[in-house]
């Protein structure tokens, strides 16, 4: 038996991995690059800071599956994995090789994705998914669906412990879209990726619908169904983007987020803060932007909003004040009156258990008439569907900071982070309104009889009309009865609200996710 010398075994070596770093032809890679997407090594190394890539699993290999010497089976089987950092912080990250085998998930390569994913569980920092890939490695048939599924076994299992990030950034079909959708955040890039259950072919075969793969499954109509979180134009912007919202979160669920710089002038009333007092109309059936709002409360440009095309009546995003990360729920008035719907609930509801699993605070600005009346909105469960932002709002753990801008209506009012619901700090503005409803309906149910009497009597109604509405606004649409039962801890001015929110979120530093446990109480014995 030879051996090989040491300087041969170093070439050897060396040679591998070489072969490692270019395992795809050169005509893939140029194809890749043609269609406007990075290959998989150059996403992970914008996406890290400089140099901080160390790769596991480089040499691994799909295990040969015929006698042939020449058989495909290149290292590192089309999947990139490994550790680095953002920002000088941990995170664990797979990117699929679409220039090997179209990217497509086999065996070895699929345990790859699984051992990374381990090691972010076994070191508390978050992973990232690049997504890339044609599913299941046909040829290995079942080897790659059984390793694959054990892929989401880990999605799950990691769930709510470590934050999970996928960019789709080619194809995502089949049932290799459910992995993302298992994960926290979904990113796409518009135009050269595409996620759904059935490809077009398929779809005509069964449906008889001609389609494309932008319609079923682009970007765009990712984005307006909820299936991702943001659509970004290129794969730079999608990593940057990632960068981003990394910045909002901690690397597990017992670590906090990174805390930037407290603001020295917090308390201060400056001219940003003084717009504030124009934005909103006192009259309850005007439109404004509530992220006109957002802007001028929290950390300048720190407003980092997901699900924009999405149920657009709610507005999600995470923000920073007074340097804390903060998620935000706001009920957008420019949008059919930032009326509750059963999708407007529901991506509310998931964005604040999010935060809740990162220990990332609510601050919550509410303006909302109450529930989409119709059948539309019945017919589509809004009743079990609205429920989960009640429930998510009761349950959460994480300091909760709830504005009242204008109306809170109803049933809307209660599902917006209420006192009565174990929400921390409630702050209202002077032109608050907390009903049960708005003056007219309340007025039509309340006197219509009556009403009705002056019509056939031939009297003034609308005076008599005019005259109720003014009494129940007086009684009811005001902040204070609700400020006099300790249902609203402060009525504040508009200008104030930076300032009191930050000392909300003060006031509520270090709270406790469950009741400490005691041995007993301690009786004055
Ligand atoms: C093996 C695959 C592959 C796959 C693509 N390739 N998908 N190889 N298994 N699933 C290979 C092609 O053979 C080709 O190899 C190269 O990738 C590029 O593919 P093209 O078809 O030439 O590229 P394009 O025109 O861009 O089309 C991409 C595509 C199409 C839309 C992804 O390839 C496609 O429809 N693939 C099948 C998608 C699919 O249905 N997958 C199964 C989903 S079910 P060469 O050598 O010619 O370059 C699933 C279950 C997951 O994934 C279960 C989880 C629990």
């Amino acid at each position: 038996m030879s051996y090989l010398s040491m300087s041969d075994a170093i070439a050897d070596l060396r040679d591998r991995r070489e072969q490692s770093l270019r395992p795809g032809s050169e005509r893939s890679i140029a194809k890749q690059h043609a269609r406007g997407k990075m290959t998989a090594r150059e996403r992970v190394e914008l996406l890290l800071d400089e140099g901080s890539f160390m790769e596991v699993g480089q040499l691994r290999r799909a295990i040969a599956r015929t006698d042939d010497p020449n058989e495909r089976r290149p290292f590192g089987d089309g999947v990139i994995t490994g550790r680095g950092t953002i920002e000088g912080r941990p995170v664990c990250v797979f990117s699929q090789d679409y220039t090997v085998f179209g990217g497509s998930v086999g065996e070895v390569y699929a345990q790859k994705m699984v051992a990374i994913m381990e090691l972010a569980a076994k070191t508390g920092c978050p992973i990232i998914g690049l997504a890339d890939s044609g599913g299941a490695r046909i040829q290995e048939g079942i080897l790659a669906l059984s390793n694959y599924a054990k892929v989401g076994v880990l999605n799950v299992n990691l769930s709510g412990v470590v934050p999970q990030i996928s960019v789709i950034m080619g194809t995502c079909a089949g049932g290799a879209v459910y992995s993302p959708a298992l994960t926290d955040f979904t990113f796409m890039v518009n135009g050269t990726s595409h996620m759904f259950v059935t490809g077009p072919e398929v779809v005509q075969e069964v449906t008889g619908q001609a389609t494309t793969m932008e319609e079923l499954g682009g970007a765009s109509v990712n984005a307006e169904v909820g299936n991702c979180h943001l659509v970004e134009e290129d794969d730079a912007s999608a990593l940057a983007a990632v960068r981003e919202l990394f910045s909002y979160l901690p690397l597990n669920n017992v670590d906090e987020p990174p805390r930037h710089a407290p603001d020295p002038y917090i308390d201060e009333i400056d001219d940003r803060a003084l717009e504030l007092d124009q934005i909103v109309p006192t009259e309850a059936n005007k439109a404004y932007d509530v992220v006109e709002v957002i802007e001028r409360v929290v950390d300048e440009d720190s407003f980092f909003q997901l699900h924009e095309r999405w149920a657009k009546t709610i507005v999600i995003g995470f923000a920073r004040i007074d340097g804390r990360s903060v998620g935000i729920i706001a009920n957008q008035p420019s949008h059919n009156a930032g009326v509750m719907t059963y999708d407007s609930t529901e991506k509310a509801a998931r964005f604040l258990r999010t935060c809740d699993a990162y220990n990332v605070p609510i601050v919550t600005f509410a303006d909302v008439p109450g529930y989409m009346p119709g059948l539309e909105q019945e017919r589509g469960g809004v009743i079990r569907r609205g429920a989960k932002l009640f429930y998510a709002y009761i349950e959460a753990k994480v300091p909760t900071v709830t504005v009242y801008l204008r109306k809170a209506y109803g049933g809307a009012f209660a599902t917006m982070g209420c006192k009565q619901g174990d929400n921390d700090v409630n702050l209202a503005w002077p032109q608050g309104e907390i009903a049960v409803m708005g003056a007219p309906a309340a007025v039509k149910i309340l006197h219509g009889q009556q009403l009705m009497k002056i019509i056939q009597e031939g009297g003034d109604v609308k005076a008599e009309y005019d005259r109720l509405i003014e009494e129940y606004k007086a009684e009811h649409l005001t902040p204070y009865p609700a400020a006099e039962h300790g249902w609203v801890d402060r009525v504040i001015a508009p200008h104030e609200t930076r300032r009191e929110i930050a000392r909300g979120l003060r006031l509520m530093d270090g709270r406790r996710k469950d009741a400490p446990l005691r041995a007993h109480g301690n009786i004055p014995l």
